[in-house]
Parts: C-alpha cells; structure tokens; sequence
C-alpha cells in the first residue's frame, strides 16, 4: 500500500493530530505526517509536532477572524505543496478554508466534526445536540467544501447522549470517538488510493 503524505492544519489542542501520529508510530497508519500547520503561535498542536518530530509551522494569520486573507492562503497552498502533500488534514483548523486551497486541493482536504451531519454544523455541536435533546450522537469525517462542515461524507461513527451528560462528559466521549475515526478514515483514504 502506498503511504499518503499528510499536512495536518490546527488551531488547538492537536489530540486529533496527536491520534494520527500515535497511529502512524505504532505502524497501523500508511501515513507520512509532512507539515503541522498552525494559525496559533502557541497552539499545543505544534508541541505535539514537535514531540513527533515532524516539521511544523506557525502561519500569521493575517487581518480576519474566521477566514484566511488571499496572500496567507496562497502562502499556505505553497508551503503544503512544497512539503508534498497528498492529503489535507484539518484537526480542529479554524478558519473557514476558501478557493486558494480548495482549487489547489481538490478532493484532497478533510475535516472532523464532533455531530453526525448533515446534523448540527458550527460550533459546539456537542452542546446543539444535547439541546435538542438527542439521543445519539457522535462525530464525522468529511471531504471539505466551499460550505461549513458540509461535503461528502467519508465516515461517521455514533456516540450516546446518557442521561447525565453534561456538555463537557458527551464532548469528551465523541473526542474519543474522534480519536479512533479519524486514524481509520484516513486509512480507508490510502487503502483507496493505492488500489
Ligand atoms: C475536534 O473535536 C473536532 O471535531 C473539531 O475540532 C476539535 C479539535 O480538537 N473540528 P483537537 O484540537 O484535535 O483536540
């Protein structure tokens, strides 16, 4: 099987990156991690590159909240293809990726979202989903698109909602979930590509 270069992009906390990376260490990953990524000088993501040794990269993230500006993107897209990228990894990334990237990548971009879409895109989905009281939940994995957390989906796998979940108890039980999918999602990626 041939190994996918990955560019993982961050924003926090990396313990999705930090599952890929176990996950290609143990050998159960037909992965190479290239570049970690991060709009956040001091995001723990970029440790846990660091703890990996893999290369990593603080980009300054230019004048806008939620977007990348036009040169920051066009700078992203080339350090990604100087790094030699197959697939684009977003791990908790959040800035909203626009046509720089999803031209220069097409259908090579992936995202996590902790809900079971096309249920509770945005924020905090954990909490939308105790909100409207449901009874299962979970997390998705999914080819990015020009929309927020919308774009073909590629797997999903369902968390509980028990009675007693707090906010905090049902986010970290579908993280965990997250910490399994994404590893094997990406696996399904590389064994489709090498057929
Ligand atoms: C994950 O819960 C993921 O669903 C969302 O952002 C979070 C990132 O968490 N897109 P981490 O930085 O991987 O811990």
């Amino acid at each position: 099987m041939k190994s996918l270069g990955l560019g993982i992009l961050g924003s926090g906390k990396g313990s999705n990156c930090r599952a890929i990376l176990e996950r290609i260490r143990a050998g159960t990953l037909p992965a190479v991690a290239r570049v970690v990524v991060s709009d956040v000088f001091d995001a723990p993501i970029l440790g846990i590159a660091r703890e990996f040794s893999v290369p990593h990269a603080y980009l300054p993230p230019g004048q806008f909240k939620t977007r990348l500006d036009l040169e920051t993107e066009t700078k992203l897209v080339e350090m990604l293809r100087d790094a030699n990228v197959d697939l684009i990894v977003l791990a908790g990334f959040m800035r909203v990726l626009k046509t720089p990237m999803l031209e220069a990548f097409p259908r090579r971009i992936i995202n996590i979202h902790p809900s079971l879409l096309p249920k509770f895109p945005g924020l905090e989905a954990w909490k939308q989903a105790l909100t409207a009281r449901e009874t299962v939940t979970g997390c998705t994995v999914h080819y990015v698109d020009e929309k927020i957390d919308h774009g073909d989906i590629i797997a999903q796998r369902q968390v509980p909602v028990l009675r007693d979940d707090s906010a905090e108890t049902l986010h970290a039980r579908i993280q965990i979930a997250e910490h399994d999918l994404y590893p094997e999602a990406i696996a399904q990626l590389c064994a489709q590509r090498s057929s």
